[in-house]
């Protein structure tokens, strides 16, 4: 039997995998709503002072999670994981589901998820896939006001970091895919994998990103041409 030539390997998606599928990106030019700039309805401070603007920016974004589906690079690392003799997890900043829908069963979502919130008062975390607004009670402390999306803000602390950071020592190959490496702790990840020297590093994405020049291996175009290529070249390698 052909020993893996990778036993762990960490995928790192952004905004950049989903944009095919037609959710718009960050910092492209998609990124404003409405005039405001995503980073400014992305924060505490802006639900403090604005919760309906928030409430409503979110009930859109979540409406258009049931227009899309999700594309053959979100379907390629779906088949990466089935076929792969060693462990595959992705981390991926999207709140989007549409890892989960092609298949993807090992995700982490570190800046949170678009279907899920979560209490004010007793922090319960609901999958939802509805409106939220101030006038809805917790369905499990009855509190309200209550719901806010269980999505990381700006200067809010990522989700699961330990876990990522134990993959990360553990990982012999790092991939990331469709992020611009403008977003800290995401993108330092690269650098973390860098200083420990031991996985292969490579960078699937439109353009070169912000942390480009680290990455032993670099492939440029559209996620849904690059990202099934390099799953098929790697199956091929690993039998
Ligand atoms: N195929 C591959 N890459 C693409 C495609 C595509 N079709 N379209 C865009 N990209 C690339 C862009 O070149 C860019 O480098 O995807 C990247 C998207 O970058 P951002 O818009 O900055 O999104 P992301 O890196 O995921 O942002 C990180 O910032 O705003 C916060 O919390 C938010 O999770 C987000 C984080």
């Amino acid at each position: 039997m052909k020993v893996p030539h990778y036993q762990n390997i960490v995928i790192l998606t952004g905004a950049g995998i989903s944009a095919e599928s037609g959710l718009a990106t960050f910092r492209g030019d998609g990124g404003l709503w409405e005039g405001h700039n995503v980073m400014d309805v992305a924060t505490p401070e802006a639900f403090r002072r604005d919760p309906v603007m928030v409430h409503r920016f979110y009930n859109e974004r979540r409406k258009d999670l049931f227009k899309v589906k999700p594309n053959p690079a979100h379907k390629a690392l779906a088949r990466l994981e089935g076929k792969h003799k060693g462990e595959v997890i992705i981390v991926t900043q999207n709140i989007d589901n549409l890892h989960q829908l092609a298949g993807s069963k090992n995700v982490l979502h570190m800046h949170g998820e678009m279907l899920k919130v979560r209490c004010r008062q007793c922090h319960q975390v609901f999958d939802w896939e509805g409106d939220t607004s101030e006038h809805l009670a917790c369905p499990s402390c009855q509190a309200k006001p209550a719901l806010r999306p269980h999505i990381v803000w700006f200067n809010e602390v990522p989700f699961h970091m330990e876990e990522i950071e134990v993959a990360l020592y553990t990982a012999d190959l790092f991939v990331s895919i469709g992020t611009s490496g403008a977003v800290y702790p995401a993108a330092g990840f690269i650098s973390m994998i860098r200083s420990m020297g031991k996985a292969h590093s490579v960078e699937l994405n439109l353009e070169p990103s912000e942390g480009q020049s680290l990455f032993a291996e670099t492939h440029y175009g559209k996620a849904t041409k690059i990202v099934p290529a390099f799953v098929d070249k790697l199956l091929k390698e690993t039998g």
